[in-house]
């Protein structure tokens, strides 16, 4: 007989004769005569409730299960007759896979984050991960979804690179020469022996690949790992992060954001649709005002504010900030938290920002102080979403290079989608786990992966 998963039988409409289920012990009681062992196989947030009798062969062994052991059921799915539960199992046989010793370190009790975290490989047997990497899941199929339903074409960008799309230098190192003994030309490194015969790095962003390939396709997207060796220890920076990037030929600033903007509702909307089980968990234990945010976002229309006027509106209230704001100055997170949840108390899109502060491949607005640059902000996150209209023009593409110190002979595949066929051409990124932050109202990133990368920490 094969198993059937949990959830399916708690959404079965009738009894059935019998069933087959595996999975492990939450929690057992011992009444007389009986055992209730709460079963969770991971497919769903819910248990389904065994009862196992004193008549079954091995009773003494069952009534030896502990939290976190494993077995193997089969009996009658019937209604309970217990409260909160549609459905129980009357078992007829109980089958042990494996006792978990009392040292398991999930007992029923309320952990810490910083404790789960600390056992990264186990937590995901509790109800909250659990439920976290299910919705994370379901959010990534849905990103697909969304793309296909639009047409784009989905396009597998490399890992290892040999460029900076964000030119900020943030990059891991990939190299097989060996660091004890490196091969030396004038006291530097001789990257032309490693193994790629150039430098090569972890790419920060597929951007620059997607960008090629919506030349030749239209509109494509990359969903996939990208890579900062920033050394920022925040609750929403990590070292390994998924990005989804659209790319858009065609497509200026404002189709741009109007992707954005539908892209973050429709992904609002299906997790209250597709996750509400396990949302509600959220809604209870985590964040109290969780389904009212959700709903704000999918329903609002974002907010959308040229850079100038997002800093005129912070330089009201300057001094209740520990970073200055004025033109040419970045948005920090307390910038962001105040426009989002004070100020305008929706998300907001933040476009047309200084040159200065932004990467060499956004299209230079006619004012030439000022690129075509949008970032989505949305309440308890900050930015979501980064992205711009893409400078198609190869002269002033060329000039904004050299000003900023590129070595435009590393870029000449990128020009040349200029030279041939260039077309005005648009496109984002989005924090995948930003985005389960924000749908989770979990407040740490460190949480929203299954094994987070972030300094000095990389145990999992
Ligand atoms: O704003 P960013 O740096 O934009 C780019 O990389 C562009 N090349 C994307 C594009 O236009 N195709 O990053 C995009 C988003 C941010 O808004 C943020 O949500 C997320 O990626 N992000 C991070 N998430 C977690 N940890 C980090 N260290 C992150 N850095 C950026
Ligand atoms: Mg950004």
């Amino acid at each position: 007989m094969k198993r059937t998963k949990i959830f399916r039988l708690l959404e079965s409409d009738s009894p059935v004769e019998t069933v087959l289920i595996k999975g492990w012990v939450r929690t057992k009681r011992d009444s007389k005569g009986f055992s209730f062992i709460e079963v969770n196989d991971g497919s769903s947030l819910a248990n389904l409730q065994v009862i196992a009798d004193e008549h079954l062969d091995n009773y003494d062994e069952i009534l030896k299960l502990s939290t976190g052991s494993a077995v193997t059921v089969t009996g009658k799915l019937a209604a309970s007759q217990g409260k909160g539960q549609k459905w129980e199992i009357q078992a007829e046989s109980v089958e042990i896979i494996s006792i978990a010793p009392e040292s398991y370190p999930l007992q029923k009790k309320r952990h810490s984050d910083e404790f789960l975290r600390s056992i990264a490989h186990l937590r995901p047997r509790t109800n909250k991960y659990g439920a976290a990497f299910r919705i994370r899941s379901e959010l990534s199929y849905a990103i697909h979804t969304f793309f296909k339903e639009r047409a784009f074409t989905y396009i597998h960008t490399p890992i290892v690179t040999a460029s900076d799309c964000e030119g900020a230098g943030e990059m891991f190192r990939v190299t097989t020469l060996n660091p004890d003994d490196l091969p030396r030309v004038d006291g530097m490194a001789d990257y032309s022996q490693d193994f790629f015969g150039k430098q090569a790095n972890l790419t920060v962003s597929g951007q620059l690949e997607a960008e090629l390939f919506a030349l030749a396709l239209g509109d494509v997207y990359t969903f996939g790992p990208t890579f900062r060796a920033e050394n920022s220890n925040t609750r929403r920076h990590a070292a390994e992060f998924w990005m989804v990037e659209p790319e858009m030929a065609f497509c200026d600033l404002d189709g741009d954001m109007d992707l954005g903007e539908e892209m973050i509702k429709y992904l609002v909307t299906h997790a209250m649709d597709a996750c509400s089980a396990d949302l509600e968990l959220f809604a209870r234990f985590v964040d109290k005002n969780l389904m009212k945010t959700l709903e704000n976002i999918a329903s609002s229309d974002f907010v959308r504010l040229p850079y100038r006027e997002a800093m005129e509106i912070l330089s009201t209230v300057k001094d209740t900030f520990d970073y200055d704001v004025g033109f040419g100055k970045d948005l920090q997170s307390e910038h962001e938290h105040y426009l989002t949840e004070q100020h305008f108390k929706k998300p907001v899109i933040i476009y047309n920002y200084p040159t200065t502060i932004k990467p060499f491949y956004m299209r230079v607005n006619p004012d030439e102080e000022t690129v075509a640059a949008m970032d989505i902000l949305v309440p308890s996150i900050g930015e979501i979403i980064g992205g711009s209209q893409r400078e198609e023009r190869l002269d002033v593409l060329e000039a904004r290079m050299n000003e900023m110190g590129l070595a435009t002979d590393n870029y000449w595949w990128y020009m040349d989608s200029r030279r041939f066929g260039g077309v005005p051409h648009s496109g984002f990124g989005l924090g995948f786990e930003r985005l389960i932050m924000l749908i989770t109202g979990i407040s740490n990133i460190r949480d929203v992966i299954p094994f987070p990368r972030t300094p000095n920490n990389i145990e999992f």
